[in-house]
C-alpha cells in the first residue's frame, strides 16, 4: 500500500503548477498518466486481448502496424482531444500532425508522441513503452506543422511510460527525472524514484552489432574497444544488451548506467539514423540530461538540433556521460583524421610505438 507515498497528481501541483501554464500542464500529465493507464491494461491482457499480431497497414515509417499500436495511439488521440488542454498533436503512427478542433477545445500545449515504442516485441511478451514530449503551442490559430518543428531545448515536458513487469510512467518537466509506479489495485501513479541520477561510468554498452558493417569509424573503434576488455585500451571487460525497445533500453541505464547507441550507418543511405527525433530523440535526451546523463548524435547535441520534418530520423547516442563524452571525442577525432594513431609519425617505421 502506498499511503503515506505522493502520487503523481501531488508532485505535479508541488512542481509544475505555478510556472507559465503550469496548471494547465500539471492536468494534461494527468491526462497523459491516463492514457498510459489504458493502455498498461491493454498491453497487459495480451493474447487474451485479442490485440496480438499484424495489420495490413503500414504507417508512414514503412513499418507493420499492430493493433496495439493503433489502439495506443487512439487512446492518446483521445484522451488529448477530449482534455482540451492541446491544441494539436503528432505520432509515430499518423502522418500527418492533428489539429484539435470544433467541439473540442484547443489548449495551450502540442503533444508528440510514440504511443507504442518497441512494438515488433509484444508478440514475444517483452516490454515495450510510449514516449511523449510536450511542446508550446502557437497563441493563436490551428497549430501548423511548422510549429512542431521546435528543438528539444523547448520541450516543455517528456517523458516516457514502460509496460513492463511493473508500469512505471519516468517524466521531467526540466527539474530533474523522476519515476513513478503504478499502483495497480489503486490506479495511483506513486512517486518510487524521485531525482533519478544516471551513474557517469559504466561497464555495459547497447547497440544491435548486426548493423556492424554499416556503421562509422569512431563506432566501431568504441565498440571493438568494449568488446577487447581486459586485454584492450580501456583495460576492463564490458557487457552488452540489447532490447530492441528503446525505451526498456534508456530505463535500464536510467537504473544503472550505460550508453545506448543507434547511430548514423549507411545501410539505407536515404535515412541518418534509425530512431525520430521529434517523439524519441527529443523525449528521451531530456529525460536524460535532467538525470545527468548525455545524449548526442555523436557530432551535435541532441536538444540543439533544429527539426525540419516531423518524422525526420537522427542518430542516437545517450547516457552514461563519461561514455557518452569519449564515443563524441571519437566522432571528433575521426573527422579531424586524428583518430589513428598507427598512422602518426610516432608509429612509423622508425617511430617509437611501431607495431
Ligand atoms: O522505435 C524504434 C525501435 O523499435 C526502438 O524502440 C528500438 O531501440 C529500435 O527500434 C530497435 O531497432 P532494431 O530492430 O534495428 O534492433
Ligand atoms: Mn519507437
Amino acid at each position: 500500500m502506498h499511503l503515506g507515498r505522493k502520487t503523481l497528481s501531488k508532485f505535479l501541483i508541488e512542481n509544475v503548477s505555478g510556472s507559465r501554464d503550469g496548471a494547465s500542464l500539471a492536468a494534461l500529465l494527468v491526462d497523459v498518466a491516463a492514457a498510459v493507464k489504458a493502455i498498461a491494461a491493454l498491453s497487459a491482457k495480451g493474447a487474451l486481448g485479442g490485440a496480438t499480431g499484424s495489420l495490413e497497414s503500414v504507417n508512414v515509417q514503412g513499418e507493420t502496424q499492430k493493433p496495439l499500436d493503433v489502439l495506443s495511439n487512439t487512446a492518446f488521440v483521445n484522451t488529448f482531444q477530449m482534455g482540451g488542454l492541446v491544441a494539436g498533436v503528432a505520432s509515430e503512427e499518423m502522418d500527418e500532425p492533428f489539429p484539435i478542433r470544433a467541439p473540442y477545445v484547443r489548449g495551450p500545449f502540442l503533444a508528440v508522441f510514440d504511443p507504442l515504442d518497441g512494438s515488433s516485441n509484444i508478440d514475444a511478451n517483452v516490454s515495450v513503452g510510449s514516449i511523449f514530449s510536450i511542446l508550446h503551442a502557437p497563441e493563436q490559430g490551428e497549430p501548423q506543422t511548422a510549429d512542431y518543428l521546435q528543438p528539444g531545448q523547448h520541450q516543455v515536458a517528456a517523458g516516457y511510460a514502460l509496460y513492463g513487469p511493473a508500469t512505471l510512467l519516468v517524466l521531467t518537466v526540466g527539474r530533474g527525472t523522476h519515476g513513478f509506479t503504478l499502483d495497480r489495485e489503486v490506479g495511483n501513479f506513486i512517486l518510487t524514484h524521485p531525482n533519478i541520477q544516471i551513474p557517469a561510468d559504466t561497464g555495459e554498452f547497447a547497440i544491435n552489432t548486426s548493423n556492424e558493417r554499416f556503421w562509422e569509424p569512431p563506432v566501431t573503434r568504441y565498440v571493438s574497444e568494449c568488446k577487447a576488455g581486459k586485454t584492450g585500451p580501456r583495460e576492463r571487460d564490458f557487457n552488452m544488451r540489447w532490447i530492441a525497445s528503446m525505451v526498456a533500453e534508456v530505463h535500464r541505464i536510467l537504473m544503472r548506467g550505460g550508453i545506448f547507441m543507434y547511430p548514423r550507418d549507411t545501410k539505407d543511405p536515404g535515412k541518418p539514423g534509425r530512431l525520430r527525433l521529434l517523439y524519441e530523440a527529443n523525449p528521451m535526451g531530456f529525460v536524460v540530461e535532467q538525470a545527468g546523463g548525455r545524449a548526442s548524435t555523436g557530432r551535435e547535441r541532441i536538444l540543439d538540433l533544429a527539426p525540419t520534418q516531423v518524422h525526420q530520423r537522427v542518430p542516437v547516442i545517450l547516457g552514461s556521460r563519461n561514455e557518452v563524452d569519449r564515443l563524441v571525442r571519437y566522432h571528433a577525432e575521426y573527422d579531424a583524421g586524428t583518430d589513428k594513431p598507427y598512422e602518426s609519425p610516432l608509429f612509423s617505421e622508425r617511430g617509437l610505438y611501431r607495431p
